[in-house]
């Protein structure tokens, strides 16, 4: 496994040296890349004294034309001859960077250049972390599909407390390993993703919905595309950018979800309905706007189609996930979905309680209940890994269930 380690400039960098290390104890051979800010806190030497390599620190460092020539193509060739670019810490600045293409030094020219996956392990101060500039680059890079690692909550060199320290070095010497690993076991399938809420018209301008983000839907897209499933996302209005490589159609209500779910559904081979589908529709929606008037008024409500429970008619031999988001008995109403639903697995989760689970949260928790009998526990994680448990437990639960036929 090759590395190319980018260190930016933060107090963090201290620790990308035990980063180095703890990549080059695994077995790594890692290519140290440090911007002019990282060098004002830590010296290349350090990092070419535990990798055993040269660093690379300027994009035009040569005297002489050739050796210039020869570093102006070098990004070309650390991009070529590595498997995974770590940056570590991540700064602000740096983040800002990747997401809109500026590539004014070696790091940020490698970034563009570079074809593989991307780890990134931020470190700031909390108000630089939490501002919006800096949050919506995050959601750009994430958006993009690239990994990323903390910040931690702790006490900040600046002497703020909040999030914006650097993940520990051993995680993510973890979570890089186990990104070089993912394997591409979902190559050959079609996965089926529903995603986001509905949007259920009053009359022409008025609606009713929920509060589903779509970011567990589009989470389990990205995720069965990186690994190497055929992808269709079927979203609600949600705002989130499409993800790369994935077929995305995009639907109002709940209608329109099912006529494209069983538009698309010949070629699937697990179909994952994690939409939040409205229950309930105006049958008959009026073609002008409702007039206020003093008076109490009542709107008389239809059920919607039960995509999920139609599909469990019709799945065939293809795999069928549901979701169940609910505010009390949880275990109980998931496991009746379940059996209901002709589903193979329900994926609970608890919504309306805790800040860090369910609908507008970047952070899930969740229970898996499978239709073998057995439940999984997956504990609170961010969306993205929560989708590749979910993925795992698929792919065991389809073999069990084979073997149990
Ligand atoms: O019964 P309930 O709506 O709580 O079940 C949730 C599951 O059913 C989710 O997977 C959701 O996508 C699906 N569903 C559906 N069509 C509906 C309502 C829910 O497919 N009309």
């Amino acid at each position: 496994m090759r590395v190319a380690l980018g260190v930016g400039g933060g107090i963090a960098a201290y620790k990308s040296a035990e980063l180095a290390r703890a990549l080059a104890e695994r077995g790594a051979q890692v290519q140290v890349i440090m911007t002019a800010a990282a060098r004002e806190f830590v010296r290349p030497l350090t990092f070419a004294a535990l990798t055993g390599r040269k660093v690379v620190t300027d994009l035009f460092p040569a005297s002489s034309e050739s050796e210039a020539l020869a570093s102006a193509v070098e990004h070309i060739g650390v991009a070529q001859s590595n498997d995974l670019l770590v940056v570590a810490p991540a700064t602000a600045d740096l983040m800002a960077k990747f997401a809109h293409g500026l590539a004014d030094d070696f790091l940020t020219t490698l970034y563009l250049a570079f074809p593989g996956p991307v780890l990134l392990a931020p470190a700031m101060n909390t108000n630089m972390w939490r501002h919006p500039a800096t949050q919506a680059n995050l959601e750009l890079l994430r958006g993009r599909g690239h990994a990323i690692i903390g910040p931690e909550e702790g006490e900040l060199a600046c002497g703020m407390t909040g999030p914006g320290r650097m993940a520990e070095p051993a995680a993510i010497a973890a979570a890089a390993v186990n990104l070089l690993n993912r394997k591409r076991d979902l190559e050959g399938e079609t996965v089926l993703v529903t995603a986001g809420p509905t949007r259920e018209p009053l009359d022409p301008v008025r609606f009713i919905s929920n509060r589903s983000s779509g970011k567990m839907g589009y989470a389990l897209a990205e995720a069965a595309a990186a690994r190497g499933a055929n992808v269709i996302l079927i979203a609600g209005p949600v705002h989130l950018p499409d993800p790369p490589g994935v077929k995305t159609i995009k639907v109002q209500t709940a209608q329109e979800m099912r006529d494209a779910v069983f538009a698309n559904l010949e070629p699937a081979t697990i179909v994952i309905k994690a939409a939040a589908v409205a229950d309930y529709h105006v049958a008959n929606v009026p073609q002008q706007k409702l007039k206020k008037t003093a008076a109490r008024i009542s709107i008389e409500l239809d059920p919607t189609p039960d995509i999920l429970a139609e599909l469990g008619q019709k799945k065939g031999d293809r795999l069928l996930i549901g979701f169940a988001a609910e505010t009390e008995n949880l275990r109980q109403e998931a496991r009746r979905k379940l059996l209901t639903k002709n589903c193979d697995m329900i994926v609970a989760n608890l919504v309306g309680q805790e800040e860090n689970a369910g609908f507008e949260s970047d952070t899930n928790e969740v229970v898996l209940l499978l239709a073998t009998g057995s439940t999984v526990s997956v504990p609170p994680s961010p969306k993205r890994e929560v989708a590749d448990r979910i993925l795992d437990e698929a792919l065991k639960l389809r073999l069990a269930l084979h073997a149990a036929r």
